[in-house]
């Protein structure tokens, strides 16, 4: 290992790292202590404005790319060979905590600082990023800026999706990147030496196990779809019930029948319909309209691409009716990590003496989509009862602090190479 790599951790200064993770958690703080700052509104942008100006202070140059992923450089002495990224998401859910996403910026982050306060020169750059939009809550999918930045998604189709509120994605990200004027503009997608990611676990294993470090192996594939019902108005105090097209009963009928379709006893498959409408949404109209989601993973290409493929077939067999419209919006088959790069994670944490395993995630992250163009890994810390998507998310300064540590010795040995 390079000298340097060693060093790096001791760099890392874990009470200022927890300040910035508070200091990012006022930008949407949520009244119960979680955290909303969904991708692209007034919140992201405070946030991204913050990193800005910590990074600005530090001397580190700023840079946007067209889909508005975020990157503070830190130098090397060959600077124009490809840099080693870190880095992972600002965004929220709606229901948030105060580490899904920020804690991968800000480690990534902290670890630009250690090196600089210990006057390290790295052989390549270090740059840490912040992708777009990793949630897919407010805009569908999620992972959009590093999909967009692997050439995985199309920027100009992108553009035109909307929120809720009608809101177009293009439109949000021209403000978001008009709030940011002093980041320097560059190019989508350019060479990257590696790719580490630091993360919270989101589940309950690291912490079960008592290990303080995941060396993350892989993610599982995931496969969103949206599904459109549409029925037909009616009274409800008139209209028989055999002549009506009630889109909720069908929609109740899909969602039914797509639990059967994803039943596992060995408890892998993962299925949810998390956002689901009904329109008129009136007490006395037969509801003619429902939209729903459907989020379906699985660590198995061949299965979820099974399963996937029934998800249309099975929605249109229980329609009662009604006109159904099916659409995948997000098709992420799963991803192994680097080895090289999982060895370094479990080398780093075995030298720091923290205890260490290797994990499979369930959860996707940007690092999902950087696998296609760069070696990749990821390093998890435990967070309380794997709690996350929740405002009660929960993470220790000294775990996180650990994982900056880690990360600090995998980023300095990868920038040497
Ligand atoms: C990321 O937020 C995911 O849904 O896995
Ligand atoms: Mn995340
Ligand atoms: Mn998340």
């Amino acid at each position: 290992m390079a000298r340097n790599a060693a060093r790096a951790a001791d760099g890392i200064d874990e009470a200022r790292l927890w300040q910035r993770l508070m200091a990012m958690a006022r930008f949407g703080a949520r009244a119960d202590g979680g955290v909303d700052r969904q991708a692209l509104s007034a919140e992201d942008v405070a946030a991204r404005r913050q990193l800005i100006a910590w990074a600005e202070a530090r001397g580190f140059a700023c840079a946007v790319d067209p889909i508005g992923n975020l990157f503070v450089r830190r130098a090397g002495r060959e600077p124009d060979l490809a840099p080693v990224l870190t880095g992972s998401h600002l965004d929220s859910q709606p229901t948030g905590g105060k580490f899904d996403g920020v804690y991968g910026v800000l480690a990534g982050f902290e670890v630009l600082e250690a090196l600089e306060d210990l006057g390290l020169s790295t052989r390549r750059s270090v740059e840490a990023v912040a992708w777009t939009n990793e949630e897919g809550s407010r805009f569908q999918p999620g992972a959009m800026g590093s999909a967009a930045f692997a050439g995985r998604m199309d920027l100009a189709a992108l553009r035109v999706g909307a929120d809720r509120a009608g809101v177009r994605l293009g439109d949000a990200l021209d403000a978001t990147l008009a709030a940011t004027p002093t980041a320097a503009r560059r190019a989508l997608g350019f060479p990257v030496a590696a790719y580490v990611e630091s993360h919270i676990e989101q589940g309950p294993l690291l912490e079960a196990d008592g290990k303080v470090i995941g060396a993350v192996t892989g993610i599982q594939g995931s496969r969103w779809f949206a599904v459109e019902v549409t029925g037909e108005a009616a009274h409800a105090g008139t209209t028989p019930l055999k002549i009506r097209k009630d889109a909720l009963k069908a929609a109740t009928a899909m969602v039914s029948a797509l639990e059967s379709l994803m039943a596992d006893p060995s408890d892998v498959v993962r299925f949810t319909v998390g956002r689901f409408e009904v329109a008129p949404n009136s007490p006395n109209t037969v509801p003619d309209r429902v939209f729903f989601t459907i989020d379906f993973r699985h660590p198995d290409a061949a299965v979820l691409q099974r399963l996937g493929d029934q998800v249309e077939a099975t929605c249109r067999a229980a329609a009662r009716g009604c006109a159904v419209r099916v659409t995948q919006t997000f098709d992420a088959p799963p991803v192994d990590f680097a080895p090289a790069i999982v060895g370094l994670v479990s080398a780093a944490a075995a030298r720091l003496g923290l205890p260490h395993r290797d994990i499979f995630s369930g959860a996707f992250h940007d690092a999902k989509f950087l696998a296609e163009v760069a070696p990749t890994g990821m390093v998890f810390v435990p967070c309380a009862r794997g709690i996350s998507h929740n405002p009660a998310e929960s993470a220790t300064a000294s775990d996180l602090a650990a994982g900056a540590r880690v990360l600090a010795e995998v980023v300095a040995e990868l920038a040497a190479q």
